[in-house]
């Protein structure tokens, strides 16, 4: 059997070794690694370190390589942008390809109402757009967020996330008017209370926050991310999610779907948001629109994209043409290629592989995900769920160094996410999986043998 993956050295091995020693003189200790080696080579869904280690990718640039690493597609469009021209400024000398990702992007996106598109270059500039356009529109300042999102690492997103450690500790004073609702965590609700009760109960929450956190008619947004990403691959129930638009509605507030990790074809279509039947007023996006280059946008209802006046948005950078041109690329292959189904038949193939798993491990506390968004939560047993930290930093190191890029993520730090590229093959896929169960199995000791 061929294998994809193959360590030939140590992790780090000597020619990583030594660039390490060099980045720890010379890059801030903040700037965190998932395994200390770097890159030299990427394909497809695997990457080759500088010491020839072939690692298969389960991280995906973190959600950033839905079409794989230097797609044909991709890169011959770049190379062409390249000999072209590589960047004009928008507001400069405006250029074809920003027009032409904005119409696509509107084409894409739910609702057949009228769209305009704003690009920039990172997600959280997408978001901090998202809330200048919302609180132009509404004349209202207040901005609301839930527990658990994420949403960068600029001020505001930092302010608008709600995970303390590492994202905001000794970083305050926090940007004002931004104010954080609860939100669903189907696997965490209180025992006795059935699915349908605890949606209820949130729904209820969520009310009851608008009467003692925020009055409804100050608050400019509702920003929501489909699927909770940083925060575990959290799904709400879709009731939740369309109670939480028809009070946007009833009160004139803008409903803004953060699609930065979830969206283009990650949870088996474009747009998460369209799992849930809901039109949001704007949508963030990002990740993989750019296929691994810096580009994000900001997409929605003409009206409210228009409150801005000329020069109250852009950016030197924001929508370059060499992200554009990689974005209408990634598109194209998302389309060509099916990834949306195919990304359908990845979460089946995880979910079902650790389903079957957690028959003899205990520490699988959940599977869960939408499309081939999936997570799997370690707790110390099933019965108490204290999340088991320790457990999963354990299982996620011994499989990178056995050959598999992989993430954590959680509030508690204990749940692993698989954010794969959807073009990986059965075989890559199938071994992946094995590396991890592997890694599991080593790793867990049954709290009651
Ligand atoms: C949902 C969501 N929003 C915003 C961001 C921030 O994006 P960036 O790191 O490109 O600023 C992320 C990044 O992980 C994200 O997952």
């Amino acid at each position: 059997m061929t294998t994809h993956a193959s360590i030939e050295t140590n992790i780090p091995g000597p020619k990583a070794s030594e660039l390490l020693e060099r980045r720890h003189q010379i890059v801030p200790n903040a700037v965190s690694y998932g395994i200390p080696t770097f890159a030299a080579k990427a394909d497809g869904a695997k990457v080759t370190d500088v010491d020839g280690n072939t690692f298969i990718d389960f991280a995906g640039a973190i959600g950033t390589i839905n079409v794989g690493h230097c797609h044909p597609t991709v890169t011959k469009a770049l190379h062409d942008q390249v000999d072209q021209y590589i960047h004009t400024g928008f507001n400069v000398m405006m250029y074809e390809p920003y027009i032409e990702l904005a119409e696509k992007l509107a084409a894409l996106a739910p609702g057949s109402h009228d769209k305009k598109v704003l690009l920039q270059n990172s997600g959280a500039e997408a978001v901090e757009n998202a809330v200048k356009v919302a609180r132009k529109y509404t004349g209202r300042q207040a901005v609301v967020t839930f527990e658990n999102a994420f949403h960068g690492r600029t001020l505001m997103t930092m302010s608008m996330t709600s995970k303390v450690k590492p994202y905001k500790f000794g970083f305050g004073p926090f940007a004002p008017e931004v104010y954080k609702a609860p939100f669903p965590y189907p696997y965490r609700k209180p025992r006795e209370m059935t699915e349908e009760a605890y949606t209820n109960f949130m729904i209820e929450e969520f009310k009851k926050f608008l009467l003692t956190e925020v009055a409804p008619e100050t608050i400019a947004a509702v920003v929501m991310e489909p699927v909770q990403g940083e925060g575990g691959f959290i799904v709400p129930e879709q009731r939740f999610v369309q109670a939480v638009k028809a009070l946007c509605e009833e009160h004139g507030i803008l409903f803004v779907a953060d699609e930065i990790q979830t969206g283009f074809g990650r949870t088996g279509k474009y747009f998460a948001i369209d799992h849930y039947d809901v039109t949001p007023d704007l949508i963030t996006v990002s990740k993989s629109l750019g296929a691994g280059t810096p580009i994000s946008g900001v997409i929605g209802r003409s009206e409210i994209m228009d409150a801005a006046g000329a020069g109250e948005l852009g950016g030197t950078y924001s929508g370059n043409p060499l992200g554009c041109r990689a974005a209408l690329a990634a598109i194209e292959v998302i389309e060509n290629e099916g990834l949306n189904d195919r990304a359908l038949h990845i979460g089946e193939v995880v979910k079902d592989r650790f389903n079957r798993l957690s028959e003899d491990l205990d520490c699988i506390g959940e599977v869960r995900g939408l499309g081939a968004m999936v997570a799997v939560e370690i707790v110390e047993d099933r019965e108490t769920k204290a999340p088991d930290k320790p457990l999963t930093q354990k299982i996620i190191a011994e499989a990178q160094h056995a050959g598999l890029l992989v993430l954590g993520a959680g509030l508690y730090g204990n749940v692993i996410r698989f954010l794969m590229p959807l073009v990986i093959t059965d075989e890559e896929l199938d071994e992946g999986l094995s590396i991890l169960e592997k890694a599991m199995k080593n790793c867990y000791t049954p709290q009651h043998a």
